[in-house]
């Protein structure tokens, strides 16, 4: 199995195929640095045509591809095995003007969220994902792994702004559904098949998103509560009296101090208390108000503080944000991303630390998350050699609360052996059919989503 140089030249220019080690470096180990692998040579196409003729190339030579976007991937989707073309997308990176009658925009797989939601502000509108690696995540990642983030509250996911795709087949062909029709029921959905199918389908070179009115009035405010279960008990009420509520982050004192200790940043109350979660409300004229006497009104509140200027809000996002860097820059972590339905989140919360302990006793798990969509992102420093049991114990629990072993993040290469504790094997046989219909080789991103025996 030789990778196709020539025909991969020819498909996209011999500078746009990178072989030496120390250009492709940057492309071959994750974010996290847990995952790494050599690839054969990175392609780096500028257009959908070309990334066909890529796949052709692949497909004769019977060398696998590994698809890539902006490599913030949390789950070793978009990193080699070792001997794959590694195919990224960044150079597709066209914006199309904004459709301000639609609320559509068409984007390049290439694009970045941040240069996606600039370009739709500048239109008097917005995008209805958001999540702090918006610097670097793309389009194409985003629907990929169907990405969720800070505002699922609001907008939903990315399936829910995905109103067509443009995607590439392991044959070389072109699907395209770019009109951006808002009701469509003409048989199978295969935009959102791909959405979610983490470069296992197709490579989605293209996206017709749906967008949102740009609001320009916020407030935020970090709440001090008791428990998981007063954050997840408060939530109904909130979303009653709150349309303009954007987002409900969970955090816990572990998590805060490590952000604290990494940025420098003061602590946002004299003590520490047992969980935090910040609000935000955004909306045409300013929320604080309706923020303020809702928050005030919550059962069990210990303490809060407000803030409706942009610095203040920038700061108590800060604890938020930072967390990933902050793991990142204390060691390699387990990383989970785990979901449950809401009204279970206590239990997991309870029983979670437990289970880490017990399998690996010097961990250190730093847990946050998404309250509304009972969407904890569990993170482990120093499990070592017990990685693999912590996943393990972890995952079980979460399968027993009938819960999802990947919210937000996708399966990728860290959760496919897992699959079956979010799966049945009904499911997955479909899933496996599909895969084989569309991508008979099986020569796209092998070993994502679904493991390879
Ligand atoms: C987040 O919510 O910040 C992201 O999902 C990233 C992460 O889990 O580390
Ligand atoms: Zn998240």
């Amino acid at each position: 199995m030789t990778a196709p140089l020539e025909a991969l030249r020819a498909a996209v220019g011999a500078e746009h195929v990178l072989v030496d080690a120390d250009l492709t470096a940057s492309y071959e180990t994750d974010w996290t640095g847990r995952f790494s692998g050599r690839a054969a040579c990175v392609v780096r196409p500028s257009e959908t045509a070309q990334v066909s003729a890529v796949l052709t190339a692949c497909r004769e030579a019977g060398v696998p591809v590994v698809v890539q976007g902006g490599n913030t991937g949390l789950v070793g989707g978009a990193t080699p095995a070792g001997g794959e073309v590694l195919l990224s997308l960044t150079r597709l990176a066209s914006l199309g003007p904004v459709d301000v009658a639609a609320g559509q925009v068409t984007a390049g797989a290439g694009v970045t969220l941040a240069a996606l939601q600039q370009h739709a502000r500048s239109a008097g509108l917005d995008f209805g994902v958001d999540f702090a690696a918006r610097d670097s995540a793309t389009v194409g990642g985003l629907v990929a792994t169907n990405a969720g983030g800070i505002r699922v509250l609001r907008y939903g996911s990315m399936r829910a702004q995905l109103l067509g795709a443009e995607a590439v087949l392991a044959d070389g062909s072109v699907l395209s559904r770019m009109a951006g029709l808002q009701k469509d029921g003409t048989g199978y959905d295969l935009v959102s098949l791909l959405c979610g199918s983490e470069g296992t389908l197709g490579v989605v070179t293209a996206a017709r998103l749906r967008l949102v009115p740009r609001l320009g009035a916020r407030c935020v405010a970090l709440l001090v509560l008791p428990g998981v279960s007063a954050a997840v008990a408060l939530l109904p009420g909130l979303r009653a009296r709150l349309p303009s509520l954007s987002a409900a982050e969970l955090m816990f004192p572990a998590g805060v101090e490590l952000v604290r200790d990494y940025a420098g940043l003061a602590a946002p109350f004299a003590e520490q208390h047992p969980a935090y979660l910040l609000l935000e409300c955004i909306d045409r004229t300013d929320p604080t108000d309706a923020l303020v006497e809702a928050v005030s009104e919550v059962a069990g509140l210990v303490d809060a503080t407000v803030a409706s200027d942009s610095a203040g809000q920038r700061a108590l996002w800060a604890y938020r944000e930072q967390h990933t860097e902050a793991i990142g820059a204390a060691g390699v972590p387990v990383k989970l991303d785990v979901s449950v339905p809401t009204g279970r989140l206590p239990e997991l919360c309870d029983r979670l630390n437990g289970v880490i302990s017990g399998v690996a006793p010097a961990a250190l798990p730093i847990v946050f998350g998404h309250v509304n969509e009972g969407n904890l992102h569990v993170n482990v420093l120093g499990a070592g050699d017990l990685a693999e049991a912590v996943t393990e114990a972890v995952l079980e629990l979460v399968a027993e609360l009938s819960g999802s072993i990947s919210s937000e993040h996708g399966v990728g290469r860290a959760k496919a052996a897992w699959l079956p504790l979010s799966r049945s094997a009904a499911e997955i046989a479909a899933m496996r059919a599909i895969k084989g219909a569309l991508d008979p080789a099986g020569l796209l991103n092998p070993g994502v989503l679904l493991a390879t025996s």
